[in-house]
């Protein structure tokens, strides 16, 4: 991900996230050293994107979302097989990633990938109140 990716993300994460994050958090993050921050691309268009911090010998995931007209077709699977290969390659022994107790889609994909739901975080979203699923995947 670069600065001219970021107006078609933030389109993204705008109609993917009840509380988006704003274009300063975006900014922030691609000037951060422990952020790995990828876009998908179709031609010019955005596809999706992800963001994860590796520090040591752990990875979390930060953030990750498929513009509405394209999910159901592999590209968010495919950005977690990107992660997970990563982290093979650089000995990475945890990935971890909080994701909303509601948010079955997402949650079924990490299960897919062998991700377990190790610890929940009591009212963690502002929004809502909801709580967290912290999910691990162990290398
Ligand atoms: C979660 C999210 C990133 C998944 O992205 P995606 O690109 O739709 O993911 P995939 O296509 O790889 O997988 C999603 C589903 O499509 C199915 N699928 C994958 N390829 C497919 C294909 N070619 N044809 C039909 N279905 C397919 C998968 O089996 C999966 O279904 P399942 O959950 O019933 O198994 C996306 O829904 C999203 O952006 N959500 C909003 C943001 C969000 O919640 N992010 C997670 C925060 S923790």
């Amino acid at each position: 991900m670069a600065e001219v990716h970021l107006s078609q993300v933030l389109e993204i994460e705008k109609s993917s996230f009840p509380v988006p994050f704003s274009e300063n958090l975006f900014q922030m993050e691609l000037r951060l050293s422990v952020a790995h921050m990828y876009v998908g691309v179709g031609g010019e268009r955005v596809v999706g994107y992800f963001d994860f911090w590796h520090i040591g010998p752990e990875i979390h995931l930060i953030n990750i979302a498929v513009h509405p007209d394209c999910r159901h077709q592999g590209v968010g699977g495919q950005f977690i097989r990107f992660m997970i290969d990563y982290a093979k390659g650089h000995e990475v022994k945890e990935i971890y990633l909080d994701v909303r107790e509601s948010n079955a889609v997402a949650i079924h994909l990490y299960e897919r990938f062998g991700f377990k739901a190790v610890a929940v975080r009591d009212a963690y979203y502002e929004d809502n109140k909801e709580n967290a699923l912290v999910m691990e995947l162990r290398l």
